[in-house]
């Protein structure tokens, strides 16, 4: 009898501590049973594991591939993810097709036709200036006058830095009437003695830029 009592005592303080590992909260999610049932396995675009064995050890899965095993035996690559349509051409983040006139004299004639796709407000203008002060006033000055610090050679630091030569005067009459699609191809490709700043520029802020500077040729 005394061992009977012992022994349902031992069960129930067990069966206690049992229950109370069942409990969830906010640190602790609980004990799952099969949590495989209800969780699905996480698929990984692009990288995939093909090796049908991985995981093996740990299967539960009655196909009997590893556990870790999810390539896409279907799709190209055996990825998971499906591979774009033939041509397809990818957009900048505002859904504008990459700029495609090429980098010569008949791509620069294209560009001067370009109208800007931004519209005048002032806030395009404002960051128009805040990335023609990072990106153009060096060489070609504050108000476009092509006199900026690095075209006219510096001192810093006891250190003589000679002048850039040939920064075009933008507010001089042979750039009056070159638009805005014009400033968007050089910004691009740079032209002459200017180096090309498309890829440190993306093409939006260039169109801002290109506002920007007519808005430079027009001041006084
Ligand atoms: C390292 C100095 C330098 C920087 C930086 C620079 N430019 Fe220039 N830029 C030049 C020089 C030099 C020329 C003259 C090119 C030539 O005719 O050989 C020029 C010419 C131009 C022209 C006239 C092109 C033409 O049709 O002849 C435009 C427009 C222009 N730059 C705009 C810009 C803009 C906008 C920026 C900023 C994104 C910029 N540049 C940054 C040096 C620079």
């Amino acid at each position: 009898m005394r061992l009977i009592k012992t022994l349902l005592s031992v069960v129930m303080v067990a069966s206690f501590l049992f229950l109370l590992g069942c409990k969830a909260g906010v640190d602790n999610p609980g004990k799952e049973f099969a949590p495989n049932m209800y969780h699905s396995v996480a698929y990984e675009p692009l990288s995939q594991i093909t090796d049908q064995s991985a995981g093996t050890w740990v299967n539960s899965l009655d196909n009997g591939r590893g556990e870790y095993f999810n390539s896409n035996q279907y799709n190209p690559y055996r990825m998971n993810l499906r591979v774009p349509p033939p041509n397809t051409v990818k957009r900048t983040a505002n859904g504008w097709l990459p700029y495609r006139a090429l980098n010569d004299t008949t791509g620069l004639k294209a560009a001067d036709k370009l109208s800007n796709p931004l519209d005048s407000t002032e806030a395009v203008l404002l960051q128009g200036k805040f990335y023609y002060e990072s990106y153009c006033q060096h060489c070609h000055g504050a108000k476009a006058g092509g006199d900026g610090k690095v075209a006219q050679g510096v001192k810093i630091d006891g250190v003589d830095h000679s002048s850039y030569p040939g920064v075009a005067n933008l507010k001089g009459d042979a750039y009056a009437n070159i638009t805005e699609g014009h400033i968007f191809h050089v910004i691009t490709y740079g032209k002459g003695l200017m180096g090309a700043h498309g890829s440190q520029v993306s093409p939006e802020d260039r169109w801002k830029i290109a506002k920007y500077v007519k808005s430079l040729q027009k001041s006084k």
